[in-house]
C-alpha cells in the first residue's frame, strides 16, 4: 500500500460540480455579433469530461475506471506529486530529465533525489541506493527525455519489488516512438500509474491534452481531489475527439519518424558525433565541447530546426538535441546543416 500525502485525507471527497436545473449563461449574441459562431458549442456551463474519458478509454482499449484526462503530461505528473508527496518525503529518479519534475517536488514540499544516467546503461543499482522508507515516488522517464535512452520492464520491475512502499510512475510521453511498449506490462505491476500526452506524436501541445492511467482507483481518485475543477477545456476535448478519429494517420507519422531518426542518427555519427541511441522523437549527441554545441545550437536554430542545448547542465553542456523532422524536405534541410558544423 501507497501513502497518500496528508493533504488528500484533508480534502474529502473530489469537487463535485453544482448541477443547476438550468446553468446560468450569459448569452452576449446582441453585444457581440460573433458570439455565437466564438464559442461553438462550448457555450454550456462547464467542460463535459465524461464523454472524453470515455472516448480516450475506448481508443486505448482500457476500462474508463483506469483512464484520468489531465491538462497534458504536465498537468497529471503535478497531481500525482500533489497526491503522493509532503515534507520528509521524496521522489527518486534518473537525470537529466524532464526538469518540470523538480518544481512540482519542491511545491509539494518534498526533496529529489537525482542519480546521473549519462551512460547506456540504467544507473539501477544506484536508483536502488538511493530508495529508503521515506520514498514516495519513483519516477522512471522512458524514453527519456533529453536522452532518448530506455529502461527495460525487468529493471523497473525490480525496483518496483525493491520499494514497496512507493508508487513507481512511468513518464511514457514518449513511448510511441520506442521500440517496445512497455506501458501494459508496467500497469500489470502493484502501485503503479503511467503518464501519456497528446503534446508529442499528436502533436498537440497547444490543446494541453494528456492523461494517467492506473488500476489504483485510489490513487486516481487522490488525483482528483487536488486537481482543479475544470482543468480540461472544452475546446480542447472537442479538438481532442478529432485527434483520436486520426489515430491511425498519427501512426503513419510515427513510423516516418523513426525511419528519419535512423537517418539523423546514422548522419550524426558519420559526421563523427557521439549519438545515444535515441527511442525517442529526437536525437541526443555529444559535441567536443560546451561551445562547440552552443555553435550547433546556433547555427541549426538559424536554419529553423528545433533544437536544444544545455549550458546549465555541467553533465550535458557540449551536448545538444534536435527534434527528428517528419518530412523529407526538413530532414534534408537538417543533414545540411549538419554536414556544415564539424564535430
Ligand atoms: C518527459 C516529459 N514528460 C512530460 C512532459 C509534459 O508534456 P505536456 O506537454 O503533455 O505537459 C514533457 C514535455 O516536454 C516531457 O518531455
Amino acid at each position: 500500500m501507497v501513502q497518500f500525502a496528508a493533504r488528500v485525507a484533508r480534502l474529502g471527497a473530489p469537487y463535485a460540480p453544482p448541477r443547476p436545473k438550468r446553468p446560468p449563461q450569459l448569452d452576449l449574441r446582441d453585444v457581440i455579433p460573433d458570439f455565437q459562431a466564438i464559442l461553438g458549442d462550448c457555450a454550456g456551463p462547464y467542460p463535459k469530461i465524461d464523454g472524453w474519458r470515455d472516448a480516450l478509454a475506448d481508443n486505448l482499449g482500457l476500462p474508463t475506471a483506469m483512464v484520468h484526462p489531465t491538462a497534458g503530461g504536465d498537468d497529471a505528473l503535478l497531481q500525482i506529486v500533489l497526491a503522493m508527496m509532503e515534507e520528509g518525503g521524496n521522489l527518486v529518479t534518473a537525470v537529466p530529465t524532464f526538469p518540470m519534475i523538480q518544481r512540482y517536488v519542491a511545491i509539494a514540499g518534498g526533496d529529489m533525489r537525482s542519480v546521473p544516467w549519462i551512460e547506456a546503461a540504467f544507473p539501477e543499482q544506484a536508483i536502488v541506493d538511493s530508495i529508503d522508507a521515506n520514498t514516495r515516488i519513483v519516477l522512471v522517464t522512458s524514453p527519456n527525455n533529453p536522452t532518448g535512452q530506455v529502461v527495460p520492464i525487468d529493471v523497473i520491475a525490480r525496483i518496483r519489488d525493491h520499494a514497496p512502499q512507493a508508487l513507481i510512475v512511468l513518464d511514457a510521453v514518449y513511448m510511441a516512438y520506442a521500440n517496445q511498449d512497455i506501458t501494459d506490462a508496467v500497469l500489470a505491476m502493484a502501485n503503479t500509474v503511467v503518464v501519456q500526452s497528446f503534446s508529442k506524436a499528436y502533436g498537440a501541445a497547444g490543446l494541453r491534452l494528456g492523461y494517467a492511467l492506473s488500476r489504483q482507483a485510489d490513487l486516481l481518485l487522490a488525483m482528483q481531489k487536488v486537481a482543479q475543477p475544470y482543468g480540461i477545456s472544452q475546446p480542447s476535448i472537442n479538438q481532442g475527439y478529432k485527434l483520436l478519429a486520426a489515430t491511425h494517420q498519427v501512426d503513419t507519422a510515427i513510423a516516418a519518424i523513426k525511419a528519419n531518426r535512423a537517418t539523423l542518427e546514422s548522419a550524426l555519427s558519420t559526421g563523427g558525433f557521439s549519438v545515444w541511441p535515441s527511442q525517442a522523437n529526437f536525437v541526443f549527441f555529444a559535441c567536443k565541447n560546451a561551445e562547440q554545441a552552443q555553435r550547433m545550437f546556433e547555427s541549426l536554430g538559424d536554419s529553423g530546426i528545433s533544437v536544444r542545448c544545455f549550458p546549465n547542465d555541467p553533465h550535458i553542456a557540449h551536448c545538444v538535441r534536435i527534434g527528428v523532422p517528419l518530412n523529407e524536405q526538413d530532414l534534408a534541410t537538417l543533414m545540411n546543416a549538419i554536414t556544415k558544423v564539424s564535430p
